[in-house]
């Protein structure tokens, strides 16, 4: 595992409509394993192929959902490595949430986003899989789908603004 080079605009990777993956061979396989890395050295709770310049539709997620009973035991964080996810249904209830992104490091947002989704897609061995995140969970898969067809969470933010780095880190962990 490798921890690649982030990419940030105006690198055109970002803007593009990945491509679908055809192969589940080797280049794949360490794609995703240097992906997750990537995310954990950043750190963040998500990333999204573009992101290391790699314009094919393959996102990581890791994080905990935590239980809505505050006296239930913190649950650990799950990964999750998706290959051509594609969101199939969403919520009529949006939430606005804040985020921020690893590829706009200095900025914050807040974001209109379904409150869960559909997704389906492939696991990294080519099997299909079918999720159905909601909350925070929902508003990763939905932001790093974004960047599988070329969207930034500023294009659709109902308002940006600048952090310093560490207070974000802090306080959000960006995707
Ligand atoms: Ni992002």
């Amino acid at each position: 595992m490798t921890a690649r080079k982030i990419v940030t605009p105006p690198n055109p990777t970002l803007r593009r409509t990945a491509h679908k993956v055809r192969a589940f061979g080797p280049a794949l396989q360490t794609l995703i394993d240097d992906m997750i890395e990537t995310m954990r050295v950043a750190p963040g709770v998500g990333l999204a192929a573009p992101q290391v310049d790699v314009s094919q539709r393959v996102i990581v997620v890791e994080y905990a959902e935590q239980p809505e009973d505050p006296e239930a035991p913190p649950r650990p964080a799950k990964l999750y490595a998706a290959v051509n996810p594609e969101i199939v249904r969403r919520s009529h209830e949006t939430v606005l949430g804040n985020e921020a992104c690893l590829s706009l490091p200095g900025f914050m947002g807040e974001v209109e986003r379904h409150e869960w989704v559909t997704v389906k897609g492939q696991d990294r061995h080519g099997r299909d899989f079918k999720l159905k995140p909601k909350g925070f969970l929902a508003r990763i898969f939905q932001h790093e789908i974004d960047h599988l067809n070329g969207v930034l969470f500023i294009d659709h933010a109902t308002e940006v603004w600048r952090i310093e780095e560490m207070a974000a880190q802090e306080n959000l962990p960006p995707v």
